[in-house]
């Protein structure tokens, strides 16, 4: 579902630290060149901007372009840190809150730093293991098939809204234990919030209390009548001894329901994309499907589209420049994966590649807990599709549609096939 671009949001004073050299503007929700071109546009800023500048948009923050300046952020919890504000900061907030005010849900641990983030984590490793993604191929490949089956026969599709939606926001729904018939309510809530501005915290916090608010009936439910769910695993979990809590759980449940709700569509879709403008690429995979986990990864580095935030607790420098206690950064891993000083030639799609070390799925501590769902998801779909398609490429009249934010989405993919 395509969104009107957000008008480019208002610009802040630069403060003192920053020198006008570290200066460049760039709207990370509404930049044109980026909703009209993302990747396209990620390179470009390489050449055009420091690797580390400060933008006046967006309340004011750095960015983090480089791959080895990004390398260092995710690795320095001690100086980069995954809080949104000091916990007195938080505190306080939560003291002005009216009296009965519904608690806003955290998400519970990307926005912890250790130690406190590994006891948290804990209870989502063993539900994410590379066990129990393989556990799912089987049913990944069969809602693929189906997927496939409605759309092979008329010849065009918008890819996004025929495949790369239901397909892994299904998995997640039915992993977690959420009713499937209510996905494209969910979407839009997690649309809602991934565009939701800077400038307006408290929206995004009443929107995370509805997304709450939006799984609680299962949530609920699970505590006493466990399934074979996420869902219900996590109430067995215990946190260092200590029984899990309903709050945690809600906790848990909105971090899972972003991740899980708008990632792996675009990833699929920048991959099917790219395929789409690559006939040759298609007949190779196609001739030797054995190439498929390569492409997978190298398809991944070449379209990253997940900017994380961190927060600076304390003085440093960085790529040159000087970053003070509370300073925000956005982590930009779509350019960071496209830098010439990391890969050579990055713009092109070489399986050859010899550094293969991309950071799609992040660094660090926080490292994705979907990433081998993720994996075998896209695995799969891209086997089923070039041995159930010929050549398919993009329609000529209908270009693809994207969206910004912390997340660089693709909106709709119309393509074509004979
Ligand atoms: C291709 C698809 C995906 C990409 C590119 C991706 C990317 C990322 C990135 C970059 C981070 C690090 C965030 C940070 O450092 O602040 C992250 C964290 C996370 N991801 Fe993913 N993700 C994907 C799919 C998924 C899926 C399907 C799930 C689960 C359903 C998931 C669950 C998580 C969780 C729980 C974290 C937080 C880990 C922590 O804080 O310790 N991701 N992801």
């Amino acid at each position: 579902m395509a969104t009107a671009a957000p008008a480019l949001s208002k610009q802040v004073p630069v403060p003192d630290h920053v020198p006008p050299e570290a200066v460049f503007d760039f709207d990370m929700r509404s930049d044109p060149g980026l909703l009209a071109d993302p990747h396209k546009r990620m390179s470009e800023l390489l050449e055009v901007a420091p690797r580390v500048f400060w933008t006046p948009r967006n309340n004011g923050h750095w960015v983090v372009a480089g791959y080895e300046e990004l390398f260092r952020a995710f690795r320095e919890s001690e100086t980069f840190s995954s809080t949104f504000m000091p916990p007195e900061m938080l505190d306080a907030m939560v003291a002005l809150m009216p009296e009965g005010q519904p608690r806003i849900p955290m998400v519970t641990p990307i926005t912890l730093d250790p130690p406190e983030h590994g006891k948290y984590r804990a209870p989502l490793q063993k539900t994410f293991s590379p066990k129990a993604a393989m556990a799912r191929m089987a049913e990944i490949r069969e809602l693929t098939e189906s997927l496939i089956d409605k759309v092979i026969d008329q010849g065009h599709c918008d890819f996004i809204s025929a495949i790369a939606e239901p397909l892994p926001v299904t998995v997640f729904l039915r992993m977690m234990g959420l009713p499937v018939e209510r996905l494209p309510e969910f979407r839009v809530l997690v649309h809602e919030l991934l565009t939701s501005g800077e400038e307006d915290r408290m929206g995004a916090a009443r929107l995370m209390r509805r997304i709450a608010d939006s799984m609680l009936e299962a949530i609920l439910a699970r505590k006493d009548d466990p399934q074979d769910d996420i869902i219900s695993l996590l109430w067995q979990a215990e946190i260092e001894g200590e029984p899990m809590t309903l709050d945690l759980m809600e906790d848990y449940a909105v971090l899972l329901f972003i991740a899980g709700l708008d990632t792996v569509i675009n990833a699929m879709g920048f991959a099917v994309r790219h395929l789409a403008s690559d006939p040759k690429l298609q007949d190779r995979l196609r001739a030797d499907p054995a190439l498929i986990p390569d492409a997978v990864e190298e398809l991944l580095r070449r379209y990253s589209f997940v900017s994380p935030r961190r927060r600076v607790i304390k003085d440093t420098e960085l790529g040159g420049q000087k970053l003070k206690e509370n300073d925000f950064i956005l982590l930009l891993i779509p350019s960071a994966d496209l830098d010439e000083r990391e890969f050579a030639m990055p713009q092109d799609f070489n399986l050859e590649r010899e550094n293969k070390v991309h950071m799609a799925f992040g660094g660090g501590c926080h490292r994705c807990l979907g990433s081998h769902l993720a994996r075998i998801e896209l695995q799969v779909l891209y086997e089923r599709l070039l041995e159930r398609f010929p050549r398919w490429r993009l329609d000529p009249d209908k270009p693809a549609t994207f969206r910004s934010g912390s997340i660089i989405a693709i909106d709709s993919l119309p393509i074509r096939w004979d």
